[in-house]
């Protein structure tokens, strides 16, 4: 059968963890998805020693992005600037897209999003929310016909683990923030991660799909961890709570005054010992979805990490074989034929 090739743009953190996921997992990917899977290309800035010789390593990652030998572009390189641009130039070139790019989609998903529709392309974005909790895919499919009512979400694994210790060994805020970017916790600039910034993207991600609505993440009340401090995390235990950092998206009614809408923040909330969220410890995320008739459900795992987060990028890649494979089979090109897309497109 087709072969499915593979291009990984960007080395860091989690493009390795992928490289490593395809070398363990490749009988088990090929055995489930009646695909062989192949990494063609690896956009990197300096050539590696450490990759299989048979894979093309580009420094162009623009050419990489549009090569006739891939099918889908996987996007690791993060930020804003290149990695849009490179986006933008693989959907032109008719290439599905995988990212894990929380901050781009976030601020550029609307316009991505529609780029992507118009060409018949998909642009599948599992790890950019919670790494390797499959929230997305529960968000769009699985609950798919509730009506969300609200979600609330331990969703930046950097700063649950630096609470998660300064809690349990009493060890200072700056220590664990470095040890968190030695584990390949924290964003690049980990501002993101400590300032509530990361943990606002991924909210805007989810309450996209959540409710429908366009991507608005300018409308996210974010508020980080680098006010709190060991006598806060103390006081809060003796007094029978714990300080989590949490995402919230709600649904408010109209008042009768026009004002309904959905409610988007990020900030350290105060919560009872017992609650479920507070025993979600170190590196795991959590998301805890309130829908009608379902009522409430949880989610919960790694949520950073090169292992949990290639685990979610491979997913997407297997998600798309599978949307490659039936179109094949029905022996139709995706020309003038509407592809359903992988993720919500707000209109
Ligand atoms: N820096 C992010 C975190 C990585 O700590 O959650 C996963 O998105």
């Amino acid at each position: 059968s087709k072969s499915i090739k593979l291009a990984i743009l960007g080395l860091g953190t989690v493009g390795t963890g992928v490289v490593n996921l395809i070398n363990d997992n490749l009988d088990e990917l090929k055995r489930r998805s009646g695909r062989d899977i192949v990494i063609t290309e690896v956009g990197t800035r300096r050539q590696r020693d450490d990759i299989d010789p048979n894979i093309i390593q580009n420094s162009d990652l623009m050419a990489a992005a549009a090569s006739d030998n891939v099918d889908i572009v996987i996007e690791l390189i993060g930020g804003t600037t290149l990695a849009k641009d490179v986006i933008m130039h693989a959907i032109k070139n008719g290439k599905h897209v995988v990212t894990a790019n929380k901050a781009l989609l976030a601020e550029h998903g609307n316009e991505i999003f529609a780029f992507a529709e118009a060409h018949n392309v998909h642009v599948a974005y599992e790890a950019a929310v919670a790494g390797g909790i499959p929230i997305i895919k529960v968000m769009r499919e699985a609950l798919a016909a509730n009506r969300i009512e609200w979600l609330a979400g331990i969703i930046n694994g950097t700063g649950n683990f630096i609470m998660t210790e300064m809690r349990d060994k009493g060890r200072p805020f700056a220590d664990v923030l470095t040890e968190a970017q030695e584990l390949g916790y924290a964003e690049a600039d980990p501002t993101f991660d400590v300032e509530g910034i990361d943990a606002a993207h991924k909210l805007a991600l989810l309450a996209s799909i959540a409710f429908g609505i366009p991507l608005q993440f300018d409308k996210v009340y974010c508020e980080g961890i680098t006010g709190i401090t060991l006598q806060d995390v103390n006081y809060a235990e003796e007094l029978g709570y714990r300080i989590k950092h949490l995402g919230f998206a709600v649904r408010r009614e109209s008042d009768g005054s026009g004002d309904a809408g959905i409610e988007l923040r990020v900030h350290p909330t105060l919560i009872p010992q017992n609650a479920l969220l507070a025993n979600v410890n170190g590196v795991k995320n959590a998301v805890l979805v309130n829908s009608h008739p379902l009522g409430q459900t949880l989610y919960c795992g790694d949520g950073a990490g090169a292992g949990a987060t290639a685990s979610a990028v491979m997913a997407d890649v297997m998600d798309l074989v599978r949307v490659l494979g039936s179109i094949d089979s029905n022996n139709e090109s995706t020309n003038g034929h509407h592809v359903p897309h992988l993720a919500f497109i707000p209109e």
